[in-house]
């Protein structure tokens, strides 16, 4: 069964942006069995939202790896004596030769791994990073009204194809989760998805075109899916 939880369009502006992806964050490291881990890998790690809900949940680490493609987003992740941040691009197979089998405790990735360009290819070559993997992916049905209005298929991956390209895992426990975020106005709405990094393909979509949209949206909110897995790999 899915749970929708809805944010108020009164949530404090700065912190609207990138709401989801925080709820996301905090709900994947509440699935972590342990209250302390030796080396944790953090795939897409972003500005830090793994690493600070680690922190509120009291997760002790030994040693934090920060690994993402943006400079600017490393730069924003907090820095402590464990953490060391990996500028390195997780569609590339070679970013992690250097590491060996079981090389980390845990393996996390929240909202990141959806943007893989073969998220089968990545999945594999992951997959013999550590014994436990907690993934958070947004799926195909993250913004699906406003596909249907706007006649475009998503760009994200459905739950069907994550689920296919984990066949290199097994799956331990697999979550979906409804989120809905509300706005006063449609146009307040495609702001949000132009700041967010969500764009969900919309974003492909000319000055016309969404006018035409933003005047047919039927909701006052929009809809994102995450679904939550713990996996081990074969
Ligand atoms: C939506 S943010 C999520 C950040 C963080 N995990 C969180 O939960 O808030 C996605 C992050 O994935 C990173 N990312 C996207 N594609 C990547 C790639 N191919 N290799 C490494 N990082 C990538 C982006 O730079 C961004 O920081």
């Amino acid at each position: 069964m899915k749970i929708v939880k809805e944010f108020s369009r009164f949530a404090h502006e700065y912190h609207r942006h990138n709401i989801i992806q925080s709820e996301v964050a905090k709900k994947l490291v509440s699935m972590l069995e342990k209250k302390s881990y030796l080396k944790v890998l953090d795939l897409g790690c972003g500005s830090g939202a793994v690493y600070q809900n680690m922190l509120k949940q009291h997760i002790v680490v030994d040693e934090f790896i920060a690994f993402d493609f943006s400079e600017e987003m490393l730069s924003l992740h907090p820095i402590d004596k464990t953490v060391k941040t990996v500028c390195s691009d997780f569609n590339d197979r070679s970013s992690f030769e250097k590491y060996r089998d079981n090389e980390f405790s845990i393996l996390i990735s929240a909202s990141a791994l959806q943007w893989s360009t073969n998220l089968t290819s990545v999945l594999d070559s992951i997959s013999r990073l550590a014994p436990e993997h907690y993934f958070a992916f947004f799926t195909a049905k993250t913004f699906a009204t406003l596909h249907k209005v706007a006649g475009i298929s998503s760009p994200i991956y459905s739950k069907k194809s994550i689920i296919n390209s984990l066949s290199s895992y097994t799956i331990d426990t697999m979550e979906e989760l409804e989120y809905r975020l509300d706005f006063d106005s449609v146009l307040e709405m495609f702001r949000y998805i132009k700041r967010s990094g969500v764009s969900g393909g919309v974003g492909v979509l000319n000055y016309k075109k969404m006018k035409n949209i933003m005047k047919k949206y039927p909701l006052n909110y929009l809809e994102f899916e995450v679904l939550f897995i713990k996996a081990r790999g074969k």
